[in-house]
């Protein structure tokens, strides 16, 4: 019988984020996680939270059933190093890593249940957008995860040649939203909205807008077409955008996100988001 059900290896941005979305999901308690790291402010952080915490990662991994490797791309090596001796039959692996692949972990940890995931750090309020590819896994493993992660947002389970891709689109896509967040809030201070009150507008809008297609699965072009008055003040502030570049922006960026991504893939050393 495991002590915890699972144990996060690497509690970063991203493990910090998944316990807290376990969490708030009510699907385990603090008893039932177990997280490790090597820096001593982020192993304190994570105490004051609540939950158990060592930097030990073989007992971390002796005392659970699922483990989530959740480390910089360039610290797998290590980090398998240190757990290879400890994992056992029954062990399901879970990995956020960008760039590692499910032949990676199989050369470095051997043959277990293997599931890459690319969530992003909503996890912590159970929006995350998870793209998940798995191997070596049983009908009753990939039941088990993907109503682990189902609980905290939208899962979308994908070949693992489109990992890259869910990399850019979901989880470096958060950043990118934020972004357009930022300058959407700075020209509402600059029209005349005091920051908190420039940023609750342009935050509920965003939401509003997301849901909007989430919950239709409209085209956002016609989720535009509602609002955009035949020689309005919406078309001339969108065609604006536009002359100005936003939509060619955006898929640039993406595009050259992606690039990157695959040249470090293809590169001698793995370096991440
Ligand atoms: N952040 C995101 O939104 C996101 C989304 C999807 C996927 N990912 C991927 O998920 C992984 C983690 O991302 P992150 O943003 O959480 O990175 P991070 O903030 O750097 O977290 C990784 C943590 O693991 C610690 N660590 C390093 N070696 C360790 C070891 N052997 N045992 C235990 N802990 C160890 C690191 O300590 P040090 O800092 O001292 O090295 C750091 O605190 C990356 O591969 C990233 O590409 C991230």
């Amino acid at each position: 019988m495991k002590n915890h059900k699972i144990a996060i290896l690497g509690g970063g941005n991203l493990g910090t984020s998944l316990a807290k979305g376990l969490i708030a999901s009510n699907q385990i308690g603090y008893a039932d996680i177990i997280i490790t790291d090597k820096r001593d402010s982020q192993t304190a952080l994570l105490n004051h939270l609540g939950f158990q915490v060592t930097s030990d990662n073989a007992e971390a991994v002796n005392k659970s059933q699922i483990i989530v490797m959740s480390v910089k791309p360039q610290q797998f090596s290590s980090l398998a190093e240190e757990i290879s001796s400890a994992l056992a039959p029954g062990h399901i692996l879970v990995s956020t890593i960008t760039g590692i692949t499910h032949k990676d972990i199989e050369n470095a940890l051997g043959i277990f249940p293997i599931f890459r995931i690319m969530p992003n750090t909503a996890l912590e309020i159970c929006e995350s957008m998870t793209c998940i590819s798995y191997k070596n896994t049983s009908s009753s493993d990939e039941a088990l995860l993907l109503a682990l992660f189902e609980k905290m947002g939208k899962v979308l389970v994908i070949p693992e040649d489109m990992m890259g891709a869910a990399t850019v689109v979901g989880a470096c896509g958060i950043a990118f939203a934020l972004r357009f967040m930022r300058a959407m809030s700075q020209g509402g201070i600059e029209i005349g909205f005091n920051s908190e009150m420039s940023q609750l507008i342009t935050a509920q809008t965003v939401k509003g807008a997301a849901r909007l297609i989430v919950e239709t699965s409209n085209h956002p072009e016609r989720e535009i077409d509602k609002v955009t008055t035949p020689q309005g003040i919406t078309i001339s502030g969108l065609n604006e955008m536009e002359h100005q570049g936003l939509s060619s922006a955006v898929i640039r960026g993406l595009i050259t996100s992606f690039n990157k991504l695959e040249n470090l893939n293809t590169g001698t050393h793995k370096t991440g988001k």
